[in-house]
């Protein structure tokens, strides 16, 4: 194969070079085009463009295939837990057992916020959004570290402020939830493993002992890891985007919540159930929510279907039907939600609309079943998705930071009014 594609343009002749990847993929690099041909390139939503080379994580959407670090997502989820999962994303490589112990306890170092924090979560009115106050509370984390923001910080400097943020999150999730429903906020355990610490920290009565069932525990475990990273997606871009600009690690991950607050991303989680619930208050017809899907002139889509990168299967949601199929058996709970979300998966695996389109279910169409079942409410499952992808934006963020990649700035075709002169408002 040739090392450089040719651009014909304007009678003249470009080369440009191929990049190709560990995985084979491949790309022309057309960062010298403007300067040398005037050109840029035009791909809204980036569909086809690569923003970065990454290291992290490797899909291929035909084929659906996910890993981190070359380890399949399949073997993960079985076999690893997720704080195992962030140290691979962040370090790059397995932790022997006594650097897992080390980042274990150094995680469990730093899982108080400090008590002024409280004060600004008690100032959200309860029926704040949770994905919002993460957001906030992220962001001001900034606040109570000023250093952090100093973008030449040494690499033991930022690697406390990774290790804060991952031992904060789950302290400032849970707290969030308590928030919501008026609720005494629980300190975090830290003889307690990272999820059961955050079940704890939810569910605990202040005055008795919160019972750790191992099934929630192990779902949990499989749910954050099958999240906890996706390569560019839109919350991680917005991440490195951000981290272009020499923003600090909290205002970069608070960005990149607010970007996955939004329902074609991380949001589709709360929407699936919604739209389930309204299927199932409709008396149930899911072949009729179908047709509302296919019906260009109704704005109703099939929550949890349909995938930017995958055009098979979401191996993720593969994962997760098990598991949904597991935990719900294993807590003896009859969801009927359940019955209609497989009903509807059914009906649109085999409808011609869903088939040329390639639209199959995404991680997101079982995941909220297995939240509900452990008795995490709606309005928190982003948040779950959240937490799950942390490791992901911190991994993604270091290594643009790295990679000491420019700051980020896309081009425009500018289409709008060309130069007129400004009229006099008692004129126009
Ligand atoms: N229901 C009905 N039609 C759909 C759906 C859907 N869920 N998704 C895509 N389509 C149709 C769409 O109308 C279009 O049809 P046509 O070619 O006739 O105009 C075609 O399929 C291609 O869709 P698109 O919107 O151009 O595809 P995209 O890559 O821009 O969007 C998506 C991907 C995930 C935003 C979209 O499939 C969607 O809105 N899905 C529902 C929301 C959802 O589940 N989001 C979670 C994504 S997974 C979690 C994560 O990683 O964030």
């Amino acid at each position: 194969m040739s090392d450089f594609a040719e651009l014909n343009l304007e009678g003249k002749s470009y080369k440009l070079p191929i990049i190709v990847g560990t995985e084979e993929e491949k790309a022309i690099d057309i960062s010298s085009l403007r300067a040398e041909t005037g050109y840029v390139t035009l791909d809204s939503g980036y569909k086809n463009t690569g923003a970065t080379t990454s290291a992290i994580t490797f899909l291929d959407g035909e084929k659906g295939i996910l890993s981190y670090r070359g380890y399949p997502i399949e073997q993960l989820a079985e076999k690893s837990n997720f704080i195992e999962v962030a140290y691979l994303l962040i370090y790059g490589s397995l932790p022997t057992a006594d650097e897992l112990d080390q980042f274990n306890n150094r995680i469990k170092r730093h899982t108080l916020v400090n008590e002024d924090m409280r004060k600004i979560l008690d100032g959200f009115p309860s029926a704040a959004h949770p994905m919002g106050i993460l957001s906030a509370l992220v962001s001001s984390l900034t606040a109570f570290y000023p250093e952090s923001v100093n973008p030449n910080q040494t690499t033991d400097e930022v690697d406390r402020t990774i290790v804060r943020l991952l031992a904060k999150l789950s302290t400032i999730a849970a707290w969030s939830y308590r928030n919501s429903v008026g609720h005494p906020v629980i300190y975090p355990k830290n003889r307690l493993d990272y999820c059961s610490n955050f079940l704890n920290m939810m569910f605990a009565f202040p005055t008795e002992e919160y019972q750790i069932n191992p099934v929630v525990v192990d779902a949990l475990n499989k749910l954050l890891i099958l999240h906890a990273d996706h390569e560019q997606n839109c919350s991680t871009s917005t991440v490195r985007l951000v981290g272009s600009a020499n923003a600090s690690l909290y205002s970069s991950v608070s960005a990149g919540i607010s970007a996955l607050w939004g329902p074609l991303h991380g949001g589709a989680n709360q929407a699936v159930i919604e739209m389930l619930e309204q299927i199932k208050a409709d008396g149930g017809d899911s072949k009729k929510f179908i047709a509302k899907a296919k019906d260009k002139n109704d704005p109703f889509r099939l929550m949890g279907f349909g995938h930017r990168v995958y055009k098979n299967f979401d191996p993720r949601a593969k994962i997760i039907k098990k598991t949904a199929d597991d935990v719900l058996g294993a807590l003896g709970i009859k969801d009927p939600i359940l019955g209609i979300a497989k009903e509807l998966e059914e009906a649109a695996l085999t409808d011609q609309y869903f088939i040329d389109r390639k639209l199959y279910p995404n991680v997101d169409f079982y995941s909220g079943i297995i939240y509900r079942a452990i008795g995490i409410p709606t309005n928190m499952f982003t948040v779950m998705f959240a937490l799950g992808r942390l490791p992901g934006w911190i991994a993604q963020w270091k290594e643009m930071r790295e990679q000491k990649e420019p700051i980020g700035r896309p081009r425009q075709i500018y289409v709008g009014a060309t130069e007129r002169n400004y009229v006099p408002i008692n004129e126009r």
